[in-house]
């Protein structure tokens, strides 16, 4: 187990009902509150009305921004800046799925930072301060309900950078699982794609003493592979969407990878994928983390045998390491397929001609994954293998 300090100050309030717990949480940090939301789920589903008339009740002074864009945009960042310092904010509200908070992640360090935001996405610079900010999840997917990190696309160069600062962990959220019941089938697939992916990334780290961490990884993914292909089928079952729900938060909020630095190249290079292509996170993931996991096989077979062994119960006998692991990377492809992932890029029709520019893109900061290094070289393989 490598050193590791913890510390996650969220205020994680999850269950049916707890919508109302706004009513507490919201004065501790003022009454000036901007509202942030994404193009209309949250109309449609009636839970804007619900929060607005608890946001009333309370004397709440509430500015809006709507419309943030899956894959939030830079310029609706910059929008939110304004908004606070002209409405002098005190606390942003995100009710949404992962690029609603993310973006609002964003405004929130942005309101406090004399230069542009994307400074901390460039690494020029360091967040210093941030304004409060609390979310309501609606969509189980990014797990960015209790963690520090934010990925925003900058739309004027088409980069999508990660960034994460302590000042952009939330410092409360509400998570009902029955505010994720109008989530369609498709995106219900892409957050357990996403939230998989998270735990795989821990998962794949370099070979330390942590039989407690890769045992709660493996109870997480077998958990979600258990829960999935049942909520697909039945969109309202509260028990499943709890489930998925409580999984997606666990996956990416510090608890499963205390002690253990994981891979997180297949994420870089999913981000450069929906940088240029704008397609669904998890979409991209499912897609890519089957050729990433065959491309670094040889790293260290004994990992990827484990996973296919004691996550997809591949029996053994008779087989090598190789074959075994092998089965193990089907087993979770065709698992994504059965519940409607995606498993080309031709499935989102992207053909040959963008991948040198999104290999670039994925390098920008020289070569990355803990797990295994990759550089320019590799990346066009694995995007290749993905065609
Ligand atoms: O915009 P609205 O109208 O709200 O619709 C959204 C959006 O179209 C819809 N949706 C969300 N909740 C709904 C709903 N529709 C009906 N009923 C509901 N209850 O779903 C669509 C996708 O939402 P989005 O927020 O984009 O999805 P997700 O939560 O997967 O977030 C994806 C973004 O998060 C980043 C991704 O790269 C991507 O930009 N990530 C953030 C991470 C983090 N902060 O820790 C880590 C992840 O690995 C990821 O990279
Ligand atoms: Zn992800």
């Amino acid at each position: 187990m490598e050193a590791f300090e913890f510390h996650n100050p969220t205020r994680l309030i999850f269950g049916k009902g707890q919508l109302d717990a706004l009513k507490k949480e919201v004065p501790k940090f003022g009454s000036k509150v901007l509202l942030v939301y994404g193009g209309g789920s949250i109309k449609r589903s009636g839970l804007y009305d619900r929060v607005i008339h608890i946001l009333n009740e309370i004397g709440a002074e509430v500015t809006e921004l709507a419309g943030v864009e899956p894959n939030p945009r830079l310029s609706t960042v910059h929008k939110g800046v304004e908004l606070c310092r002209t409405h002098g904010t005190e606390l942003i509200l995100a009710v949404g799925g992962g690029s609603v908070i993310d973006c609002a992640k964003a405004i929130a360090v942005g309101a406090k930072y004399e230069g542009d935001m994307w400074d901390f996405a460039e690494r020029k610079a360091a967040a210093q301060a941030g304004l409060p900010l609390g979310t309501v999840l609606t969509m189980a997917a990014t797990g960015s309900e209790m963690n520090a990190g934010s990925v925003i696309t900058n739309d004027q160069t088409q980069e999508k950078l990660g960034w994460g600062s302590p000042y952009a962990f939330p410092a409360f959220s509400i998570l009902d699982p029955e505010h994720t019941f109008s989530l369609p089938r498709d995106q219900t697939v892409y957050g357990v794609v996403d939230m998989m992916s998270h735990v795989l990334e821990h998962y794949f780290h370099v070979p330390t003493n942590s039989p407690v961490q890769d045992g709660f990884c493996e109870t997480v993914l077998r958990t979600v592979i258990d829960t999935a292909p049942k909520l697909v089928e039945d969109l309202h079952n509260y028990e499943h969407r709890a489930t998925i729900m409580y999984c997606g938060t666990m996956a990416l909020n510090g608890i499963l990878n205390m002690g253990t630095r994981g891979d997180w190249a297949t994420h870089n290079i999913e981000h450069a994928v929906s940088a240029v292509y704008d397609i669904p996170h998890g979409g991209g993931l499912a897609i890519l983390f089957p050729n990433w996991m065959k491309h670094n096989l040889k790293v260290d077979v004994s990992r990827f045998k484990r996973l296919a062994v004691n996550v997809f119960d591949i029996k053994t006998e008779g087989k090598s390491d190789e074959q075994v692991a092998l089965e193990g990377i089907e087993a979770l492809r065709s698992f994504w397929n059965s519940i409607g992932a995606p498993s080309t890029l031709k499935d989102y029709d992207i053909d040959d001609s963008q991948l040198e520019v999104m290999a670039e893109k994925a390098v920008k900061f020289g070569p990355f994954g803990n797990f295994a290094k990759l550089d320019k070289q590799d990346v066009l393989e694995i995007y290749k293998a993905s065609l």
